[in-house]
């Protein structure tokens, strides 16, 4: 399980998904009598009927993207899927160095082209990956003699490439996986290691900021997403003495690719965030879990509520679109299966980032039997009471417990206002919305709202302080 925000949504019963569908059909209803009244503005932010990963995730404020292999751009339902689904492209092989400079200093853009193309004419994002990398590297490279060859070859490398697509990415994979996996915490013995040292990864950066100064410039590896292990250390204190030292880094990618070998950590949320607080954007760049139905679904779940609650953390990439075409499809590890239909895994992810309207195909796994009688008498109620758990210099952690009255509730929702400047970052065990002012959160069940009479539920939000301590302020609660 994922330390913070558990929010277990269950795939919602036929029942609430057409009442939300009927609640999302008033809304657009209402806003469409707006629109023709000339007063939407007033409306934007609040509607919040987002029905894709890219919407959804976009309402949150982070991008949603996928690998594309430029093989699979003819394919209509491929297609389909990427453009409607995503807004951010990664060319899965198509950008490496293999790809794109086979023989020294002979360039072909050709095929990337076809991908960032396809990415702009749609008003796609593009991550780059990735320009210095052990893999997928041509034997020229090896075989070049001396330290200042390969230096020279690596520079001239990032430059073309950078040139290339300069304005045109908005991350970079500078340097991909140069530690080892394991207990040492080392670098990788790679060709660029073995001929400049230690040095040559501030060097890539530097070289990557004057080329493209307007790219984010991140560092990208795997098995680096459980805090304890050495790998995740060693990589968290390069980035610290890269910040210390000024050299030009700004985001660390967690590629992500998990399996029951290597399972999402417990501690997922504290590598993000830990590695936020060293100044950097996280992105999980190449996210796959290996699985199926309601256990895949809880393991991506837990991902991006992780995600979401780390204010740096500004976007997801899984890798592929869909199972059949992914590196691992053995281990049907995306969000659509074979046939391009939604799996419990893509109703999880879209209702952990707040949009609605998921399920298209694919098993549903348990419904969780929320709408059943509530029996006990009198109205349903509930009361709600806040208690701020944990302070540091710039933030504190808030709990509000949500109590149920004298007979069972099927479900609740309760406000909270903060005081501007201040701001929520975080939260958890819960589904929150926002009102356009970002000040008042609405908070909501993850699923299940079910309490038995005199029960209690609790959820829990960070408030970034900005010079003010005062308390959030707690609406009534309303229950059902
Ligand atoms: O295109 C050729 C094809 O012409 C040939 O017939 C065929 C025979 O094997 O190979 C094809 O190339 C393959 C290529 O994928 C395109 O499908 C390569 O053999 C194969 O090695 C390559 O695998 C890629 C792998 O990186 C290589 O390291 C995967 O597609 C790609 O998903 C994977 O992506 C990496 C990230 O870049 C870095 N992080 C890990 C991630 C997963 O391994």
């Amino acid at each position: 399980m994922i330390d913070t925000p558990h929010t277990a949504e269950e795939t919602r019963p036929a029942r609430k998904r057409a009442r939300s569908a009927l609640r999302n059909a008033l809304v657009l209803g209402a806003t469409a009598a707006l629109a023709a009244a000339g007063t939407l503005t007033a409306l934007t932010g609040t509607a919040s009927a987002a029905s894709t990963l890219a919407t959804a995730a976009a309402e949150k404020g982070r991008y949603f993207g996928t690998a594309v292999a430029a093989n699979r751009l003819g394919e209509s339902d491929y297609v389909a899927t990427l453009n409607r689904e995503f807004d951010s492209i990664t060319a899965e092989n198509e950008m490496k160095w293999d790809a794109l400079e086979p023989s020294r200093n002979s360039f072909n853009f050709a095929t990337a082209d076809r991908i960032v193309n396809h990415a702009q004419s749609r008003g796609m994002k593009v991550r780059g990956h990735t320009l210095v990398w052990h893999s997928q590297l041509p034997s020229w490279v090896s075989g070049l003699g001396s330290a200042a060859e390969v230096r020279s070859a690596m520079n001239n490398h990032i430059n073309r490439v950078m040139g290339q697509y300069k304005g045109k990415i908005h991350s970079w994979d500078v340097v991909n996986e140069a530690f080892e996996d394991g207990s040492s915490g080392a670098r990788r013995n790679s060709v660029f290691q073995q001929r400049l040292g230690n040095g040559y990864i501030e060097e890539a950066f530097r070289t990557a900021r004057a080329a493209d100064p307007n790219a984010k410039l991140c560092y990208n590896d795997y098995n680096t997403d459980n805090w304890n292990h050495a790998k995740t250390q060693a990589v968290y204190n390069m980035v610290r003495d890269f910040k210390a030292r000024g050299v030009p880094i700004d985001c660390v990618g967690f590629q992500a690719h998990f399996n029951s070998g290597n399972p999402v950590p417990s501690n997922y949320h504290t590598t993000l965030q830990n590695f936020a607080d060293l100044g950097v954007d996280v992105q999980l760049t190449e996210l796959d879990i290996a699985g199926s139905g309601s256990s895949q679904a809880e393991q991506y779940r837990g991902v991006v509520q992780a995600c979401l609650a780390v204010s740096r953390c500004t976007g997801i990439t899984v890798w592929g679109v869909t199972d059949k075409y992914s590196w691992r499809s053995s281990d049907t590890p995306l969000l659509f299966d074979g046939n391009y239909n939604k799996k419990p895994a893509y109703d999880a992810v879209l209702a952990a980032l707040g949009g609605t309207g998921g399920g298209t195909g694919g098993g549903t796994g348990g419904t969780g039997g929320t709408d059943g009688g509530t029996g006990g008498g009198g109205d349903a109620s509930c009361t709600v009471t806040y208690e701020q758990t944990d302070r540091w210099g710039d933030r504190f952690n808030g709990r509000v417990t949500v109590k149920a009255g004298s007979r069972s509730i099927s479900t609740w929702s309760v406000t909270v206002t903060v005081a501007p400047p201040q701001k929520i970052s975080a939260t958890w065990n819960g589904t929150p919305s926002w009102d356009s002012s970002g000040n008042v959160m609405t908070m909501r069940p993850n699923g299940n709202g079910t309490l038995s009479a005199g029960s209690s539920t609790s959820f829990g939000f960070t408030v970034m302080a900005n010079g003010n301590w005062t308390a959030p302020r707690l609406g009534n609660c309303t229950a059902s």
